[in-house]
């Protein structure tokens, strides 16, 4: 029996609803494959900030250090400013365990609609920069409240950051399709993207095998629209890359079956796993998320810790899931509850084995 311990942090609005359904399936599937996960729960949320002041105690990233892994819901309520929520939890976690890559894949699932045309052969990966780009510390405002006010904030590439998540992405370019997509606006942005283009062709070169283009971030969204099965891994920075991956979700048919992994790709820290969806206030406590998002992050958690035969059979049982239109969620245009959803993946996982 191999153990790992998991740090949990359900957050708010429909975080905890997801995350308590994919740890059921987490546990379903956990002792066919002999492992043994042990879970300790944090209640940092939105809540926490208004009662205390603070999303997280003093301490939280070195009591999350001991952890082999992490799983998280979402942060975020009305009340609590966004950017408190994000930089208050989030994006600390990220940057103090060197989660560089960002990885979310989105792909059809076959009997979900696509909004789109050709959105039925989808079947991508965003690996988004995690730790630096446009989402930066640096900058400030003056003269507040006056008719002057002003506001700068600087955008932050480094040599290193951009060299090894290109390199990351080269790398899962070579392990599916052999085809990556640089998300590029060096026509209007012109010291930071020119840089990321330089960066992209002189890491292109150790990777003969897979076949590259970039594109401007406008007309790649273009492009996912009109034509989603032409990508395979796109590449972006923080920014472009959070931007895309909602677009990719939605081309997939819902927010609702977007993944993604923080991952620190030395293994030095712990990575964390979450949907790419946010705490969905207008539809939380009505039992109505869809929690296959939530489930697929814990399978890309497996995957992560090692077990990839547990993570491809939760993924399996998702896509069984979803086929039946019975167990579907009201953002795939089915009735059944996140229970009921997660109930069925659970059922689905069967005696596959494999
Ligand atoms: P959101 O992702 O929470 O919701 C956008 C829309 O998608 C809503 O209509 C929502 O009902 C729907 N949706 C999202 N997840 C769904 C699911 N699992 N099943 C069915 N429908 C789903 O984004 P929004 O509204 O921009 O943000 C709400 C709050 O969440 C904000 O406070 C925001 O800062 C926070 N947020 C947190 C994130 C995180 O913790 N990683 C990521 C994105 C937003
Ligand atoms: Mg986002």
């Amino acid at each position: 029996m191999q153990s790992h311990r998991i740090g949990v942090i359900p957050g708010d609005g429909i975080g905890p609803e997801v995350t308590t359904v994919a740890q059921s399936v987490l546990e379903a599937v956990a002792p066919r494959h002999g492992l043994s996960l042990d879970y300790e729960a944090f209640d940092w949320s939105c809540r926490r900030y208004v009662e205390t002041g603070a999303m997280m105690p003093d301490d939280a990233i070195a009591v999350l250090g001991g952890f082999d892994a992490i799983l998280l819901g979402a942060v975020g309520w009305p009340g609590v400013p966004d950017h408190v929520s994000l930089w208050g939890l989030l994006i600390p976690i990220r940057r103090a365990f060197r989660q560089f890559a960002n990885i979310r894949p989105a792909r059809a699932f076959p009997g979900v609609a696509s909004p789109v045309r050709g959105g039925d052969r989808l079947d991508l990966v965003v690996v988004r920069e995690n730790v630096e780009g446009e989402y930066s510390e640096i900058g400030g405002r003056l003269n507040r409240g006056f008719p002057d006010e002003m506001a700068v904030q600087e955008s932050v590439f480094t040599r290193v950051g951009v060299t090894r998540i290109v390199r990351h992405a080269f790398e899962l370019a070579q392990q599916r399709r052999g085809r990556l997509t640089s998300a590029t606006k060096s026509n209007g942005i012109v010291h930071t993207m020119p840089f990321w283009d330089e960066v992209v062709r002189e890491v292109a070169g150790e990777y003969p095998d897979v076949e590259w283009d970039q594109l401007h971030i406008d007309a790649l969204a273009a492009a996912v629209v009109l034509d989603p099965a032409r990508f395979d891994v796109v590449v972006g920075s923080n920014l472009f890359g959070d931007i895309l991956s909602d677009l990719t979700a939605a081309v997939a048919g819902s927010l609702g079956l977007a993944p993604s992994a923080n991952l620190d790709p030395t293994g030095e820290f712990p990575s964390m796993f979450e949907p790419v969806h946010g705490s969905a206030p207008d539809i939380a406590g009505k039992g109505m998320a869809n929690p296959v998002a939530a489930i697929w992050s814990a399978a890309m958690m497996l995957e992560h810790l090692g077990h990839p035969g547990a993570s491809a059979q939760v993924l399996r049982a998702a896509e069984a899931s979803l086929a039946d239109p019975t167990t579907r969620t009201p953002d795939l245009g089915g009735t059944a509850s996140t229970e009921e959803a997660g109930a069925a993946v659970i059922a689905a996982l069967g005696d596959d084995r494999r």
